[in-house]
């Protein structure tokens, strides 16, 4: 079964929002495509204004985290709710600078996963390892250890419309894509996990993306590869690099 190909952007702490909507503005022509799904997960604070400058066009908008309460007193905090009510309609979770940076941990992101599903919201759900980890030789351990706590109790329903991107935590943001051998090969071992976990129907359904330094060079080789549908860029994503990335 062909599945649809994601070019998703990770804007990050990245362009106010009258910048944003100016860049989308920039990006809807260059990104045209009927073919694939075309995501843009940008600031909380930039999702109102995002979703306006996108209208009419196939770009979708993203979030680039979420809380995995309801409401209350979680000052600073976005809701579930509050992105669905928004027009969002995938959220980043787990992502490894949220993880480094903000103290996430496999189980909070099972948390977000949890609700973001309860509420209709498709997690992108980030999994990677350290160079420190790959030299060691442990990185398939860890990224299975990383999607197992990410979907527990995650039905398989659920499951197949899930995306996970898998970014090594070396190759982002630092110019140093891994080759399309290295990407192809832990790529294809999420997908025997999730084999494991629900069965091959659910692991042939279900969207892996490639990240850490996507550019418009190396896009088509890695979403060539049989188990990579596509990627989840930071920094190109921010440039008309974007459109060569999505129409490569
Ligand atoms: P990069 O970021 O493309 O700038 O390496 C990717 C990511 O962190 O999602």
């Amino acid at each position: 079964m062909a599945r649809r190909i994601v070019a998703a952007g990770n804007w990050k702490m990245n362009e106010t929002p009258s910048e944003a909507a100016a860049l989308i503005k920039e990006l809807v022509p260059l990104v045209k495509n009927d073919e694939e799904d075309v995501i843009l997960c940008v600031p909380a604070i930039d999702i109102i204004p995002a979703k306006e400058a996108a209208k009419g066009s196939n770009i979708h908008i993203g979030a680039e985290n979420m809380y995995f309460e309801e409401k209350g007193a979680y000052t600073g905090e976005i809701s579930p709710a509050m992105l669905v009510d928004a027009g969002v309609e995938y959220v980043i979770l787990g992502h490894s600078e949220r993880r480094t940076y903000f103290a996430e941990t496999n189980e909070t992101v099972n948390k977000k996963v949890l609700k973001a599903f309860e509420h209709g919201i498709t997690p992108i759900i980030c999994c990677g390892e350290s160079l420190e980890q790959r030299e060691q030789g442990i990185t398939i351990d860890w990224i299975r250890q990383q999607v197992k706590i990410a979907f527990l109790g995650v039905t398989a329903d659920q499951a197949k419309t899930a995306i996970i991107a898998y970014e090594p935590i070396w190759a982002i943001g630092t110019g140093k894509t891994a080759t399309t051998a290295q990407a192809q090969e832990v790529c294809a071992a999420i997908r025997e996990c999730i084999k494991e976990l629900y069965g091959e129907g659910v692991s042939e359904e279900i969207r892996i993306l490639y990240g850490g330094s996507v550019n418009a060079k190396t896009a088509k080789d890695l979403f060539d590869q049989p188990d990579i549908d596509g990627g989840l860029v930071g920094g190109a994503s921010l440039k008309p690099e974007f459109g060569q990335i999505v129409n490569r």
